[in-house]
């Protein structure tokens, strides 16, 4: 039998910081929440299943983290707060435009005095003066809050938290679940504390089913809230009738489904009732567009509608 929710938090330990996360989330809300501004909780990268306590080997999900950071960005720049729960090491908004390798190339060194200066070559301002502009606007109104998880029960436990500090926004609430979740994990119990040695010969690894915490997210944590998950498939023909599956089962607003191979050029909204293709041309990917931006201008609309819903009921 699959542990229900309430017995996988029983039985996973939160994470050593869960208390200070606790505190930053709790001050972030209350300063946003004075300012009646709508505010997203963004989820973004994979989990990792650990398979030793003492962790040298992992399973890991899918999920480079650009739909959310990308998605982050968009969600600032039109007012949103944004808190931004995202795999520690994966893509972060801003630095996205210049991280790796590349950000060493856009710089130059002057060694030509006693105190050598390092400057960005002329030829990447234009590349970097916007990016570096957003990002200090999103530093300045401290509308943006980073929190970190690396496993599969970190991330529960601090997406949890987070939504204990959502309802007091209401309908301006929006959830934009686009992490890679496992669905499967080895109980700390069945875990063992050391390495898995090869002498021992080829392990038999028993993983167990996670709780979908989408089922408690949606009627008990933040129950006024817009929630969106994300449906990552491979087979088209199966894409939509899951993601009808998902709002069904979870009666959230919006599944935003996306086949693996076409992700970056091609979203379905499915909505309990209609459904609707976000799509972005060769010619708007040239221009430089992400189909991020369509995706939260769509879900700006909305939400707009929904609040207005929720406030003339
Ligand atoms: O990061 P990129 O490389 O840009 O890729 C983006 C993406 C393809 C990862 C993203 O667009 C995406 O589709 N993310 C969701 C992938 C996924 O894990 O789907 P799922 O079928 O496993 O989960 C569906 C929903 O159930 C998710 O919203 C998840 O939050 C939720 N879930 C999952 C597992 C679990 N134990 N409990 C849950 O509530």
């Amino acid at each position: 039998m699959p542990l229900t929710w309430e017995q996988f938090y029983a039985e996973n330990p939160p994470p050593s910081d869960l208390e200070q996360t606790r505190h930053k989330v709790e001050n972030f809300c209350r300063k946003h929440l004075d300012h009646g501004s709508r505010i997203v909780l963004i989820t973004s990268g994979g989990t990792t299943v650990p398979l030793e306590h003492h962790t040298v080997r992992f399973v890991d999900n899918f999920s480079a983290g650009t739909r959310g950071s990308a998605s982050a960005e968009y969600f600032l720049e039109i007012g949103y707060s944004v808190i931004f729960l995202y795999r520690l090491k994966s893509i972060e908004p801003y630095l996205r435009h210049v991280a790796g390798a590349k950000f060493l190339d856009m710089l130059e060194v002057d060694e030509s005095s006693e105190n050598p200066t390092i400057s960005v070559k002329s030829s990447e301002v234009q590349q970097i003066l916007p990016v570096l502009r957003k990002y200090k606007a999103a530093q300045e109104s401290q509308k943006f809050l980073q929190v970190g998880f690396t496993t599969l029960s970190d991330y529960l436990w601090l997406l949890k938290t987070t939504c204990e500090f959502l309802p007091s926004f209401g309908s301006r609430a929006m959830l934009y679940l686009a992490a890679a979740v496992s669905d499967f994990y080895v109980p700390a119990t069945q875990m063992p504390t050391h390495k898995i040695q090869s002498q021992d010969g080829a392990p038999t690894i028993q993983l167990d089913l996670v709780p979908k915490v989408l089922q408690p997210l949606v009627s008990l944590w933040v129950p006024d809230a817009f929630v969106i998950s994300f449906k990552l498939e491979t087979d088209e023909n199966i894409l939509i009738k899951k993601a009808r599956g998902a709002l069904s089962k979870y009666k959230h607003k919006i599944v935003l489904a996306n086949l693996m191979d076409t992700r970056r050029s091609r979203v379905v909204a499915v909505t309990p009732d209609d459904q609707t293709e976000i799509i972005l041309t060769e010619e708007q990917t040239q221009q430089g567009l992400e189909i991020e931006k369509c995706i939260v201008d769509y879900l700006k609309e909305e939400h707009t509608k929904f609040i207005v819903g929720s406030t003339s009921q």
